[in-house]
């Protein structure tokens, strides 16, 4: 399954924090070198993971439970990793991903209190040989990114959640990065496009990716 010689980038980080506005730049980034990019996003990058994705954003008239909300997560990215990850990864393509299981560790972990053994029971189910090769974490103060992200129309169901669960997604990204330096590189999300697009591309470089 995972016989790969393509890379695997991830971009995490809580609302607001813009890793859709700076997927393209990286993309950008990457092709000057001759990668193929397949990018993509999570939950969702298939018909099917953009249905539980729907299922998942969308508010809601009853509750779904922490333990729900993981299992269907892990059911979208296992359907993702077989239609699109590995098929791309297998061919030497780069795969560029907005969130993958950090967001999983940070959001149903962090956030919604569920304990790191039952998630990684679910990483060694759906993908026990695969780790992200970078992931880069856009970071800001919670109440930073939510400004931004209520900028927008649709508040879906998750940016309606309070500044304390945000507050714990963000600590448990940083707890990550802090346990894996060398895989998860911290970006300050504050500074202006630029100065973050500058950050961006010295990690490619120091990682021999541009
Ligand atoms: P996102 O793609 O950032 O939505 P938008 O572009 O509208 O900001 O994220 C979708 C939401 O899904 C986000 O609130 C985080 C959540 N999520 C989890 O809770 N767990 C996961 O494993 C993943 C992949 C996403």
């Amino acid at each position: 399954m995972n016989d790969r010689s393509g890379k695997f980038i991830t971009l995490e980080g809580i609302e607001g924090a813009g890793k859709s506005t700076h997927m393209p730049f990286i993309s950008s980034l990457l092709q000057v070198m001759g990668k193929e990019i397949v990018m993509t996003r999570e939950p969702g990058g298939t018909s099917l993971g953009e249905e539980i994705r729907n299922t998942l954003l969308m508010q809601k008239s009853f509750e779904i439970s922490g333990n729900t909300e993981l299992l269907l997560m892990f059911a979208a990215r296992q359907q993702h990793l077989e239609e699109i990850i590995y098929p791309a990864l297998n061919k030497g393509k780069t795969v560029l991903c907005d969130r993958f299981t950090d967001s999983s560790y940070a959001y149903q972990g962090g956030g919604r209190g569920i304990e790191t053994d039952k998630i990684c029971q679910l990483v060694q189910l759906v993908h026990p040989d695969l780790k992200p090769d970078l992931t880069l974490l856009f970071d800001l103060p919670v109440e930073v990114g939510l400004a931004r992200a209520n900028m927008r129309d649709l508040i879906d169901r998750f940016e309606s959640e309070t500044i304390n669960f945000f507050q714990s997604v963000r600590n448990a990204y940083l707890k990550i990065a802090d346990a894996e330096p060398n895989r998860v590189k911290v970006i300050d999300a504050t500074a202006n496009i630029k100065a973050v697009q500058n950050a961006i591309k010295t990690i490619l470089k120091e990682q021999g990716l541009c």
